[in-house]
């Protein structure tokens, strides 16, 4: 099955709840609330309070992805406001075992996202501890930019490597996802596909674009 996670990070800000409620209306999986902190990304989005903001809003799950140095800092708060799943930096963590180790005391699924330029092998010896692989298909800190093609061969890499280790863990992806580059990442393995602007935008309704995603992968 192919999961569908809205990122609000393109919604339009002033209307934040109402667009997370269009997101679920149209039948997204999920909701990515792209959290960055001016450091490790340049921009400053979302924090906690947003999180907490959200929640009652939607029955979907809530997928925090910290862009943000040292969110072992911050794990516990995001989770109490209501985070299904925590998704950090492998960039971001020199501990990175002991983060997510974390995270699922927290009783919140864990995730692990990584920049184009960061190997798989940095993966090696926490694979198990993942729910979740990100394979950002942008430089992360902003919506709108063109899908990098040379991860493709990056997510049929990590497939085989999963698979090859008896991981059913499954791959997100996220930048640059549209009915056009959705069919080519699904066909190299991944089942998690994280767009912005290609949902929220002045082009059609968010149930319009999200119907246009979903069937650029059922074919
Ligand atoms: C970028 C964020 C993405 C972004 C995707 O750093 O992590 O989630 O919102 O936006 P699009 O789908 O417009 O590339």
């Amino acid at each position: 099955m192919i999961v569908i996670e809205a990122s609000i990070l393109s919604a339009d800000f002033a209307r934040l709840g109402e667009q997370a409620r269009q997101a679920e209306a149209a039948r997204v999986d999920a909701i990515q609330v792209d959290v960055m902190d001016g450091c490790f990304v340049p921009d400053i989005t979302f924090g906690p309070g947003v999180v907490r903001a959200l929640r009652p809003l939607v029955s979907l799950p809530l997928d925090v992805h910290l862009m943000i140095v040292e969110p072992e800092k911050h794990l516990e708060v995001f989770a109490g406001a209501g985070a299904d799943r925590l998704i950090v930096h492998q960039e971001t963590c020199p501990h990175l075992h002991c983060v997510l180790q974390c995270i699922r005391e927290l009783k919140t699924e864990t995730g692990v996202a990584l920049t184009p330029g960061t190997p798989l092998s940095v993966l090696e010896e926490v694979l198990d501890l993942a729910d979740l692989i990100q394979v950002m298909t942008v430089n992360p800190g902003w919506g709108g930019q063109p899908f990098i093609h040379s991860q493709l061969d990056k997510i049929r890499r990590l497939r085989r490597i999963l698979d090859e280790r008896g991981l059913d863990t499954p791959i997100a992806v996220d930048g640059g996802i549209d009915p056009t580059t959705a069919p080519l990442v699904v066909s190299t393995g991944a089942t998690v596909l994280i767009a912005g602007s290609s949902i929220f935008n002045n082009r059609a309704s968010v149930a319009e674009n999200v119907a246009a995603l979903r069937a650029s992968v059922s074919k």
